[in-house]
């Protein structure tokens, strides 16, 4: 089957943290990201936006893709102080995240915005990473299948019009240590590659669900090994080039 064989996808979402001065750190992952490594899985640094353009320089013939962290849906326009995607891809950036949950939060953004977020993304030649995910609350009441399926369907278009990542980020994961059991992970990822079948077709089977949340090199490979799990949205351990390599040499083995 197609999905059995999709690529693994590391991308590490560096948040607000980073000066030029943290170029190094992307000259190691850079260097760390080896012919071997290079040949089973994929690398990719979200910086934060002042950053885009020197780390895309930098990667330049490289085998390390650079990504935004979030883009505005218009192409230009009166909006102080957000960047287009667009932007983005003229900077040097190939990808860019949409749909946080840090953005969903403290910016309210609905899935109709993420939606849109996507679509400027590919409008804009951009790799969308569309992320979801469940509260703490939302678990606990047994609602995690349906509120990330709702979030799935509203985030994305009926056509899609290019290539597309999932990322399944509980809420309650992100930045606290906690990390679902393997069996959790498992039925989420079954669900939303379910669902995307249901409404893609075969599309469905080849879009890579990331999983995310607290992925350190102690639990990558236990994460990276379920099922339907095709790479990993890295937060504060991308902000250690040892920590975020090791992470990539745990998948796909
Ligand atoms: P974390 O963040 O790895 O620090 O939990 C993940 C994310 O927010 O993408």
């Amino acid at each position: 089957m197609a999905h059995g064989h999709l690529r693994h996808l590391v991308a590490g979402n560096w948040k607000m943290n980073g000066l030029r001065a943290s170029t190094g750190m992307l000259d190691t992952v850079i260097e760390g990201h080896d012919a071997e490594l290079a040949a089973r899985v994929d690398l990719m640094v979200c910086p934060p936006a002042t950053l885009i353009g020197a780390f895309a320089a930098k990667a330049d013939g490289s085998t390390v893709a650079i990504g935004g962290q979030d883009c505005r849906a218009e192409p230009s326009g009166a909006f102080t102080g957000d960047i287009a995607a667009e932007m983005i891809a003229d900077a040097g950036g190939s990808a860019v995240i949409v749909g946080h949950s840090e953005r969903r939060t403290l910016h309210g953004e609905s899935d109709a915005d993420v939606r849109a977020k996507a679509e400027a993304a590919w409008r804009a030649g951009l790799l969308p990473i569309v992320c979801v995910g469940e509260t703490r609350e939302e678990r606990d009441g047994g609602r995690a299948l349906a509120v990330v399926a709702r979030q799935i369907a509203g985030s994305l278009p009926d056509a899609l019009p290019g290539d597309v990542v999932v990322a399944y980020e509980p809420v309650w994961a992100i930045g606290t240590g906690l990390t679902p059991t393997v069996a959790d992970v498992a039925e989420m990822h079954g669900a939303i590659r379910r669902q995307l079948i249901e409404r893609y077709g075969e599309a469905g089977g080849s879009i890579r669900l990331l999983y995310g949340g607290s992925v350190k090199p102690a639990n990558a490979a236990e994460l990276m090994a379920v099922a339907h799990v095709n790479g990993a949205l890295v937060g504060g351990a991308s902000l250690v080039a040892d920590d975020f390599l090791a992470i990539a040499r745990a998948c796909g083995v």
